[in-house]
């Protein structure tokens, strides 16, 4: 009977802890918080004490072409308001607001489009600590500019120009130019018109979703707690073999130990003396490499392609009047 009692005083407790949790955790989610400290900012900056108890509200963003809903600026109040721009995070303004962002205005495009996360978490550990396999991890520094290619789909053609996307055009040169080795030699890449069967096809890598991810790649030897598909790749990228070992085995013919799926892939960091910001923008445009077929981007979304710029080194040649070569006479068999 006793021991009865003592269990059911434990359960009640238990309950009313967790009554108690879920009642403290509803009335002090980190935004409102965040939303009084940002009216405290603005009364300060606007010189009106009033300002200062604006009552809080929840506020969302409901993109239905987008099939997202996001609640960042729950916390990152400050983002439109160029006013901002000498605050701490989160309620700094946008950089760019001034240039490229005035065409992407974020009633329209939210802000998971570009930067990924959980758009609907109001919780700062949600949004921005690693959820392990959620979708699309939050994306942050040159990170970001892997999700452009989701509507601007030319920015891989040749001689098309996106200064505001630094990294992917770093990654575009790096790849077509400088490597000694091109990708194209193992890797097929549709957007570079590469087809070769020797590794991957790396077409759609952008596009692949963190569970799908972590399902055919193998995190043990990557260093990084931080257990996330550009994060596998950044590792890989500094040291391939690292990563993708390969497994030793005994050679039934010859009963020789030997180790078989060791990658063949260059070591491209070594080669070119890449810095860790060059080899974050290698794979900032590895994860650009995007599926159109995955992405669906609505049309509504999709900008205009921009002209490629072409070679100031190679003027375009006149025809030459009056010695047009003939048409080659079809050869009778
Ligand atoms: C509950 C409040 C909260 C919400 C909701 C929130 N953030 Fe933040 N955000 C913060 C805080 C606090 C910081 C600064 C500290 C940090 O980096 O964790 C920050 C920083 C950032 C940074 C800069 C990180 C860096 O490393 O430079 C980015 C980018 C960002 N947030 C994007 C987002 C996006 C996109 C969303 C919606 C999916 C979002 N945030 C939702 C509170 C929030
Ligand atoms: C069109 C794409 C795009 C959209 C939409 C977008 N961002 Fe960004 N955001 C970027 C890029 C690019 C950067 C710069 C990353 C870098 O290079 O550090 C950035 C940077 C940031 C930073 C870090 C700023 C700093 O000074 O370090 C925060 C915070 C942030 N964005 C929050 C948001 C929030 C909140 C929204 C939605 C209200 C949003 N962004 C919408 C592209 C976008
Ligand atoms: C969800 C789709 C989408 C994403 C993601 C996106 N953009 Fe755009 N972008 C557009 C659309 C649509 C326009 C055209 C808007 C208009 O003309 O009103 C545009 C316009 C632009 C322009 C101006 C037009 C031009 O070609 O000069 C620039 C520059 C630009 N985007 C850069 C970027 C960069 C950099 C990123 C990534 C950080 C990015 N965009 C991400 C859809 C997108
Ligand atoms: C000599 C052949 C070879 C060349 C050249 C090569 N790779 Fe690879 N790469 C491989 C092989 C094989 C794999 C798969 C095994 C592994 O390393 O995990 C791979 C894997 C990758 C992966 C991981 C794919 C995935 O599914 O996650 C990326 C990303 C990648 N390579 C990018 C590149 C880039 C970028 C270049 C050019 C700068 C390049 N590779 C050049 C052979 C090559």
């Amino acid at each position: 009977m006793l021991f009865k009692n003592i269990l059911f005083g434990i359960f009640s407790l238990t309950l009313v802890g967790l009554l108690g949790f879920v009642v403290y955790t509803q009335e002090n989610p980190g935004w409102k918080a965040y939303q009084r400290q940002y009216y405290r900012i603005l009364a300060e900056k606007m010189n009106d004490p009033k300002l200062a108890s604006t009552p809080v509200k929840l506020v969302q963003t409901w993109l239905p072409d987008l099939s997202r809903i996001d609640r960042c600026v729950n916390c990152h109040k400050g983002i439109a308001n160029p006013a901002f721009a000498d605050q701490p995070q989160p309620f700094k303004s946008h950089p760019f607001l001034d240039g490229y962002m005035k065409k992407h205005p974020f009633e329209k495009f939210g802000c998971t489009v570009c930067h990924d996360g959980d758009g609907q978490s109001t919780v700062v550990e949600k949004t921005h600590g690693i959820v392990h396999h959620l979708d699309r991890q939050l994306a942050t520094g040159v990170m970001v500019q892997s999700a452009c290619t989701r509507c601007h789909t030319d920015m891989h053609e040749p001689g098309v120009e996106y200064p505001e996307a630094p990294a992917i055009m770093w990654g575009k040169k790096f790849t077509t130019e400088v490597a000694l080795i091109r990708c194209g030699t193992c890797h097929a890449i549709r957007q570079y018109g590469t087809t070769a069967v020797l590794a991957p096809e790396l077409s759609g890598i952008g596009s692949r979703t963190e569970l799908s991810f972590y399902l055919v790649h193998d995190f043990q030897h990557v260093e990084s707690p931080k257990h996330l598909k550009s994060q596998w790749e950044f590792e890989h990228f500094l040291d391939p073999q690292k990563i993708t070992p390969g497994k030793k085995q005994i050679n039934k013919e010859t009963g020789q130990e030997e180790t078989v799926g060791r990658t063949i892939m260059p070591n491209f960091v070594k080669m070119h003396q890449l810095t860790e910001e060059q080899t974050w923008m290698l794979t900032a445009w590895v994860m650009s490499l995007r599926d159109p077929k995955i992405e669906k981007t609505p049309m509504a979304y999709m900008p205009p392609r921009r002209a490629p710029v072409l070679a100031q080194s190679e003027p375009v040649k006149p025809v030459p009047t009056g010695k047009v070569a003939p048409v080659p006479a079809k050869r009778k068999s």
